[in-house]
C-alpha cells in the first residue's frame, strides 16, 4: 500500500515508488567525507524510523552525467535532503562542483521545480567570509525553481561543533518527514532508534598468501584514471629549505618528478598529496592499541556471504600490516567526533570510563566536549590515552574512530612550460603547541620537510599524488594586466604564473604590465624565492614586485598597506581590464585584501558605497577576480 503524503499538492504526482515505498532522496557534496558521514547517519535513522519509505544516499556527481540529465532527475524527486559542504572561496566540494555550477547558472523556467519538497543542511566554517555559500545558495534557487522547503536550512559551523548543528538540524526534520510520510499520528520508530556502532568485518590473513594487487585502473578508453581515488606514485626529485638559519619556522620547495607517471597539469592548479603519519604517531596508536604491527588484515563491508553489511561504511582501503594502515590511512591526529566517542565508550572495559565517554558525547556533556576536546585541541590518540580501557578492535578502529587520513592539497609552483616532469610544491611546516602541550607537527608538512630527494638518494621518499584542476588561470591574452597578491606561501601558484610569463615571452608573445604583491616577515629570513623573483623582473615576466615586511620596522607593514600606497596604479590597471588574484590565508589575509579593493573602488574610482560594492562583485562574476585561498 502507498503511504499518504499528506501536505503535499493534490497535483503533485504520484511520488516515485519502489515496493510501493516513497522515495526520499539523501544527497551529499563532501570533500574530506563528513558531508557523506552525516548523509548516511541521516539516512540509517531514517529507515528504522520510517519503514514505509525508500532512503537512498546519492552522490551528486554520480547523480547524473551532465545537465539535462541533472534537470530530468531532479524534476521526478518528491523528496529530497542534501548534505552539502563548502570550502576555500565559497566553493562546492569536487564532487558537488557539476550540479552546483548546472544549478547556479539555471535560466528562468518559471516554477519547474514545484513538486519537490527539500531541505539542505550546509558544513561550512563560521571563520570563512562565503560561509555555507554552497549551501544557501542551493537552497535558493531551488526555491526560486518552486521548490517548497520543509526546515530552514541548517548552518553547521566546524569551527563550533557541527555534529551538534548536524542533530540539532536533524530533529527540526523528522516531523516534518512525519507529516510528509503519512506518520502523523506519532507512530514512528523514532524513541526505538539508538544509533549501533558500524564496524567492518576484518580478516586476518597470512601475510604470504596475500595477493598482489594493481592499482592502477583504466577508463572506457584504456586511459589510466588518476584523481583522489587513483593517485600516482611520483619520487621527490628535489627538495629544500627555503628560509634562512636565522628563521625560527620552515618552508621547504620540493619537487615530484612526475615523469612516467601519467600525470600532467596546467598553470594554476593543485596537487593532492597523500603522505603518511609520522612514525612516532604511529608507535603511539600502537602502543594504545595493543595489537602487533605486523597484523596482517583486511577490511571488508560485506559478510563472508556478500551480504552488504548494516548501515554505510567507508570504502575499505588494500589488505596490508596494521603498521601501514595506521601510517596511511588513519587521521591519529584530528579531535575524535562525538560518534568516535560513543564507538570507544562501546569498547571500555572499564564502566567509570565508558561512562565520562558517553556523557562527554551527549547534549548534557556538550560544554565539556567544547571545552576538553574541541578547544584544547585535544587528538585521537591524546583521547584514546585517557581512556585505556577502551581497546577498539580494527573493525570498530576503521569504520568510525578513526576517520580515512586525508590527502592535502597544494597550489603547484611551477608552470609545466617551465617544468613539464615536475610538479613544485611549497610548503610551510607546521609545528605548533596546542592548549595541552602536546606539539602538533602537520602531517604533510613534516613529511615534505623530511622527505629524502632523488638527489640525495636512490633510496629517495616518495608519495602517492594527484592533480586537482582549478580556475586559477592567466588571462587567455598575455597583454591584458594582472595584479597578482600572495604573502607567504600564497606566493605559490604566482612562482607558476611567471615561470609560464617568462615562457610566453621568450616564445615572443607581447605581455600586459604585471604587478606581484608579497608579503613576509623580515628580508633576511622568509623573503622565499627573493633571487627568482628578482630574475622575473629583471627578465621582463614582472613589471613590479612590491614586498610588505611585517616584522622589520615598528610598524606592521601588510600587502594590504603596499596596495593602499599603489591604489592609483592598481586603479588605472583594474580600469583597463587587469584580472586580479589573490593566493593565501583566507581568514585574514584575503579578507583585508577584498576590503582594500573596495577601498580602492570608492576613493580612485569615487564610486559610492554600493557602487564600489557592485563593482567588486563584477569583477568576480566576470571571472577578473579570482582567489585561490585555504
Ligand atoms: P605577521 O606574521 O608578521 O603577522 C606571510 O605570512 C605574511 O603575511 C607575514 O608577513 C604575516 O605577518 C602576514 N600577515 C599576517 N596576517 C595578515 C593579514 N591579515 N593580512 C595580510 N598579511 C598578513
Amino acid at each position: 500500500v502507498q503511504p499518504k503524503l499528506s501536505g503535499v499538492d493534490k497535483e503533485a504526482p504520484k511520488s516515485e515508488v519502489d515496493d510501493g515505498k516513497t522515495k526520499v532522496t539523501v544527497f551529499f557534496g563532501t570533500q574530506t567525507g563528513t558531508a557523506e558521514g552525516f548523509a548516511k547517519a541521516l539516512v540509517n535513522e531514517a529507515k528504522v524510523r520510517y519503514e514505509k519509505a525508500k532512503f537512498e544516499v546519492v552522490d551528486l556527481d554520480d547523480y547524473a552525467a551532465d545537465d539535462d540529465e541533472y534537470e530530468e532527475n531532479l524534476k521526478k524527486e518528491q523528496l529530497a535532503l542534501f548534505c552539502l559542504a563548502t570550502y576555500g572561496d565559497g566553493e562546492p566540494t569536487d564532487n558537488a562542483a557539476r550540479f552546483y555550477k548546472w544549478l547556479s547558472e539555471i535560466q528562468d523556467k518559471g516554477e519547474w521545480l514545484q513538486n519537490l519538497r527539500y531541505g539542505v543542511f550546509g558544513l561550512g566554517n563560521r571563520q570563512y567570509e562565503h560561509f555555507n555559500k554552497t549551501a544557501k545558495v542551493t537552497d535558493e534557487t531551488l526555491a526560486e525553481q518552486g521548490a517548497k522547503r520543509i526546515v530552514s536550512t541548517g548552518l553547521g559551523d566546524d569551527d563550533k561543533c557541527i555534529e551538534d548543528d548536524f542533530n540539532a538540524w536533524k530533529e527540526l526534520v523528522w516531523p516534518e518527514l512525519d507529516k510528509l510520510l503519512g506518520y502523523e499520528d506519532g507512530k514512528t520508530a523514532s524513541t526505538t532508534y539508538a544509533a549501533t556502532i558500524l564496524e567492518y568485518r576484518v580478516v586476518i590473513h597470512d601475510p604470504a598468501n596475500v595477493p598482489c594487487e594493481d592499482k592502477i585502473s583504466h577508463d572506457a578508453n584504456g586511459h589510466a584514471i588518476v584523481d583522489a581515488q587513483h593517485p600516482r606514485r611520483s619520487n621527490v626529485a628535489v627538495r629544500r629549505e627555503l628560509h634562512t638559519p636565522a628563521s625560527d619556522r620552515s618552508c621547504t620547495h620540493l619537487e615530484f618528478d612526475i615523469s612516467g607517471t601519467g600525470l600532467g597539469y596546467e598553470t594554476g592548479d593543485h596537487v593532492g598529496v597523500y603522505c603518511e603519519n609520522l612514525s612516532e604517531t604511529v608507535e603511539e596508536a600502537l602502543g594504545l592499541l595493543g595489537l602487533s604491527p605486523d597484523t596482517y588484515f583486511s577490511i571488508h563491508t560485506t559478510e563472508e556471504d556478500g551480504t552488504p553489511l548494516e548501515g554505510s561504511l567507508p570504502p575499505p582501503f588494500p589488505p596490508c600490516t596494521l603498521r601501514t594502515a595506521l601510517a596511511q590511512y588513519a587521521d591519529l591526529l584530528s579531535s575524535p567526533k562525538k560518534s568516535a566517542l560513543l564507538a570507544l565508550a562501546a569498547c571500555a572495559s572499564d564502566p567509570s570510563e565508558a561512562d565520562r565517554l558517553k556523557h562527554l558525547a551527549s547534549p548534557a556533556g556538550k560544554d565539556e566536549y567544547a571545552e576538553w576536546v574541541t578547544a584544547s585541541q585535544r587528538s585521537l590518540l591524546e583521547v584514546m590515552a585517557s581512556f585505556p580501557s577502551a581497546k577498539p578492535s580494527l573493525g570498530v578502529l576503521f569504520a568510525v574512530i578513526a576517520p580515512r587520513l586525508q590527502p592535502r592539497y597544494y597550489s603547484i609552483s611551477s608552470s609545466p612550460r617551465m617544468a613539464p616532469s615536475r610538479i613544485h610544491v611549497t610548503c610551510a611546516l607546521v609545528y605548533d603547541k596546542m592548549p595541552t602541550g602536546r606539539i602538533h607537527k602537520g602531517v604533510a608538512s613534516t613529511w615534505i620537510k623530511n622527505s629524502v630527494p632523488l638527489e640525495e638518494s636512490e633510496n629517495c621518499s616518495w608519495a602517492p599524488i594527484f592533480v586537482r584542476q582549478s580556475n586559477f588561470r592567466l588571462p587567455a591574452d598575455s597583454k591584458v594586466p594582472i595584479i597578482m597578491i600572495g604573502p607567504g606561501t600564497g606566493l605559490a601558484p604566482f612562482r607558476g604564473f611567471l615561470q609560464e610569463r617568462l615562457a610566453l615571452k621568450q616564445d615572443g608573445l607581447e605581455l600586459g604590465p604585471s604587478v606581484l604583491f608579497f608579503g613576509c616577515r623580515n628580508s633576511k629570513m622568509d623573503f622565499i624565492y627573493e633571487d627568482e623573483l628578482n630574475h622575473f623582473v629583471n627578465s621582463g615576466a614582472l613589471s613590479e614586485l612590491v614586498v610588505a615586511f611585517s616584522r622589520h620596522g615598528p610598524n606592521k607593514e601588510y600587502v594590504q598597506h603596499k596596495m593602499m600606497e599603489k591604489a592609483s596604479d592598481l586603479w588605472n590597471m583594474l580600469s583597463q581590464g587587469a584580472y586580479i588574484y589573490v593566493c593565501g590565508d583566507a581568514k585574514g589575509m584575503a579578507k583585508d585584501v577584498h576590503r582594500t579593493l573596495h577601498t580602492i573602488a570608492q576613493e580612485q574610482g569615487s564610486l559610492e558605497g554600493s557602487k564600489a560594492e557592485s563593482f567588486v562583485k563584477d569583477l568576480q562574476v566576470t571571472g577578473r577576480y579570482l582567489r585561490d585561498v585555504w
